[in-house]
């Protein structure tokens, strides 16, 4: 039976030092790092993100702003608050939760946002600078998934690694951090020939589809590393369960160490968003 990654465990060690962190903020340079999240609409699954956003930002001791806007809200409201959060010196992180409704801009948001105050690491500039190599703030979900893979694998290079969904939000930038670290980087998707195979190939695989259960034993080598980043909602006997994209039954007898859903990388991206915007404000301060 694989070891099981605790992503709970280990996110509550990453707020711990993301703490303290906030602490020496506040007494070194008498300011509170704030994060300031958006949310436009009524999407359930979005509002309960934010809510577990904000709750454990106010955990850690951070500020925090809730910006709720009408799901009828236009793009130049959501621009015109975008800008005042851009120019207001309390703010060191902007998160706007995605998906928006659909006759906003996803893309034209993410830009506007300062790249300074892109805690979530999509605008263009910080992607740019992830792809490249360079310092930058790095989307949550990823980064989450590499602390989970260090736990396993002391060393990770020269190891061959299929991140299996191609997202700009998590299987991009998933494979930009694995190729840091000298993982050979494969990246299987919907259009991918034979796409058991190439994941059979893997000792590390990471789950990205948004599909229940879809990576089960016969894609897995046995003693592989498999990251599940699915949180897909299923009815069962009218009740609601997360499921991840892995078959956790048939996966954790074969594979060397799995993350489970929910536990796993959920609670990872949560500590990885704060961290985030405790950098945030120090690289603001100086
Ligand atoms: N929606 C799903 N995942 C994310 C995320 O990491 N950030 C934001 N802003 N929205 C999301």
């Amino acid at each position: 039976m694989a070891h099981i990654i605790d992503g709970k465990e280990l996110s509550n060690q990453v707020l711990i030092e993301v703490s303290s962190e906030v602490e020496r903020i506040k007494e070194v340079h008498g300011i509170v790092p704030t994060l300031a999240v958006v949310l436009v609409g009524e999407d359930p699954a979005s509002q309960v993100y934010v809510r577990n956003k904000i709750k454990r930002a106010e955990e850690v001791g951070m500020g925090s702003v809730s910006h709720r806007l009408d799901a009828k809200s236009t793009q130049k409201d959501l621009n015109n608050l975008i800008d005042s959060l851009n120019t207001d010196s309390q703010i060191h992180g902007i998160l706007v939760q995605l998906p928006l409704p659909e006759h906003l801009n996803e893309d034209e948001v993410i830009a506007r946002i300062s790249p300074a105050k892109d805690v979530d690491g999509f605008h263009p500039l910080n992607v740019g600078a992830l792809a490249a190599g360079r310092e930058s703030l790095v989307p949550c979900t990823p980064q989450g998934c590499m602390i989970m893979l260090r736990q396993v694998h002391s060393d990770l290079s020269g190891k061959s690694a299929v991140v299996v969904g191609r997202s700009n939000i998590v299987g991009k930038p998933m494979a930009a951090l694995l190729l840091q670290e000298n993982c050979t980087v494969t990246i299987a998707h919907s259009r991918t020939q034979d796409i058991e195979a190439v994941c059979r190939k893997a000792d590390i695989v990471v789950a990205a589809v948004g599909r229940a259960k879809l990576i089960n034993s016969e894609w897995v080598r046995p003693g592989a590393t498999v990251i599940d980043v699915g949180i897909n909602a299923i009815e069962i006997d009218g009740k609601r369960k997360l499921m991840g994209d892995v078959d956790f039954d048939t996966v954790a007898p074969i594979a060397d160490a799995i993350s489970p859903v929910p536990g796993g990388v959920g609670p990872m991206t949560i500590a990885c968003l704060l961290m985030n915007t405790t950098r945030a404000a120090e690289r603001q301060l100086s």
